[in-house]
């Protein structure tokens, strides 16, 4: 994998001193406007594609003399040129250029500089459209790469979390009101099951970006003897795209990605919320720790839990990338418009916010301290066994609309005697229904609610148990 391009560079601004020419200046006699020049750059930014721009042009400098289009000692001297830019960029000592507008001119300008005439001979037989489309898809190949592995580090702490806490019960939510016990475990394991959808939805979206656009040109191929399937194997893609048109159009790939990040950031945010949640004084079933969380400037007792919050926050930032690169390419005719520039920053945006959040979310629950007893007393709550109640009444035979019945007027009067179903003396219940026995008291505890669950994919201790060492064994 290529090393992540992250850090800021200096970007030079037009200076009428030093005015670079222009790749395409050939049939323009006036210059470019410095206004026009800073609004149509993607310097700034799109620098960071630097790795997979300098490989793609080494694997299209060799394809080049492979096919005998330029000689190999001239395809030797590019890719020294080349690995020569490479190293200037990476240590820093690059000056970019904003009026070379993009990564891919800064580049061929310094290799023309560097290595005279013959650097002029890299672009043959391309455009700067396929280029730019083969660089994000070389990106986001990395990118993919990565958030996968980060979602597979936050499955892990999940199953740990799981498995260090598995005989805790806690209060199961439906409305956010107690429903029904459940196992610690088997909540957690809910987001396990989460990103391995989201693993899922990368996997299938990789399969779309690993298709090599170059050699499309700038839209309908090349008259020259290229050798696309060669390019496509030196950067170890599985495929050629077909057609030249949506070679360089299509940016659905890119759509596709920021849409599963979408949902890793839905599902981040959900898990924050019950973070943030479970975290405040009323429910105190969690402590985040000190390195996970901040203090208040004025008032000195507070510890807020803003990883969480911040997370659920810039869950926004992502679903804007996705409407904005939708919005971007609904109204474009084939094939590449410059609009298409602006695929970058929302794009870049978003790798990044992923995978922060993805860090950090996982260092944080890893800091957890769960309050075993704040959470069984929840669940001890009086009705939370309402339903094994009724459960109880179909063992006895009686059709459960009925027992749903039985079971409500049972809360109405435990409610009347201040006590919960489990304090409800055998007398009140022959009242409601004669086929409540003795055995009703166990049958309507937290612990054989839970026990009990065993349909597959339940709660029960037994299914957690198993389901641990699926995946213990899977990893
Ligand atoms: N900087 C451009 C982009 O990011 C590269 C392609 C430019 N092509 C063009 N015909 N102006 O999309």
């Amino acid at each position: 994998m290529a090393t992540k391009a992250k850090k800021k560079v200096n970007v030079k601004t037009a200076t009428k001193a030093a005015t670079k020419a222009k790749p395409w200046g050939g049939r323009f006699t006036e210059a470019t406007s410095e206004l026009v020049e800073e609004y149509t750059a993607s310097i700034p930014y799109d620098w960071r594609l630097y790795p997979y721009d300098v490989a793609g042009s080494m694997a299209h400098a060799m394809m080049l003399a492979k096919t005998g289009i330029i000689t190999k000692s001239e395809s030797s001297r590019i890719i020294r040129g080349l690995e020569g830019i490479l190293k200037e960029i990476a240590s820093g000592s690059f000056s970019f250029s904003i009026e070379l507008e993009d990564i891919h001119m800064n580049i061929e300008s310094r290799l023309i500089e560097k290595i005279g005439p013959v650097g002029g001979k890299l672009h043959t037989a391309r455009s700067r459209n396929d280029q730019v489309a083969l660089d994000i898809r070389m990106y986001l190949r990395d990118e993919i790469a990565a958030i996968h592995d980060l979602l597979g580090s936050l499955q892990k702490t999940l199953v740990a979390l799981a498995n260090k806490h598995q005989e805790v019960v806690l209060p199961g939510y439906t409305h956010l009101q107690r429903a029904q016990p459940v196992l610690l475990g088997h909540h957690l394991l809910a987001y396990y099951e989460m990103l391995e959808r989201d693993q899922d939805r990368l996997e299938d979206c990789f399969r779309r970006v690993n298709v090599m656009p170059l050699g499309a040109g700038a839209l309908a191929g090349t008259v020259l003897p290229i050798d696309r399937k060669f390019v496509a194997r030196q950067l170890g893609f599985g495929s050629v795209s077909e057609n030249s048109m949506d070679a360089v159009s299509d940016r659905d790939f890119a759509i596709e990605f920021v849409s599963a990040c979408a949902l890793i950031m839905m599902h981040l945010s959900r898990l924050s919320e019950e973070l943030v949640i479970w975290s405040s004084s009323e429910f105190g079933f969690i402590t985040l720790s000190d390195a996970f969380t901040t203090g208040s400037s004025i008032m000195p007792q507070k510890k807020n839990p803003d990883v969480a919050e911040l997370t659920r926050g810039k869950t926004g930032r992502v679903y804007g990338s996705l409407v904005s690169l939708l919005t971007l390419m609904k109204g474009l005719p084939l094939a590449y418009n410059r609009d298409m520039q602006e695929d970058k920053e929302p794009l870049f945006d978003t790798a990044d916010t992923v995978s922060l959040a993805l860090s950090v979310v996982t260092e944080m629950l890893k800091g957890v301290t769960v309050h075993k007893k704040a959470m069984q007393k929840a669940a001890e709550d009086g009705f939370i066994t309402a339903t094994d109640l009724a459960d109880y009444l179909v063992r006895k035979n009686v059709p459960f609309r009925r027992a749903h019945e039985v079971v409500g007027r049972a809360v109405l009067r435990a409610t009347e005697l201040g006590c919960g179903l489990g304090d409800m003396t055998l007398a009140e219940y022959r009242k409601l229904s004669p086929q409540i026995d003795n055995d009703v008291y166990d049958a309507i505890s937290v612990k054989s609610s839970v026990n009990r669950r065993t349909s597959y994919g339940g709660t029960a201790p037994v299914n957690l148990k198993k389901r641990l060492q699926t995946l213990k064994k899977m990893r």
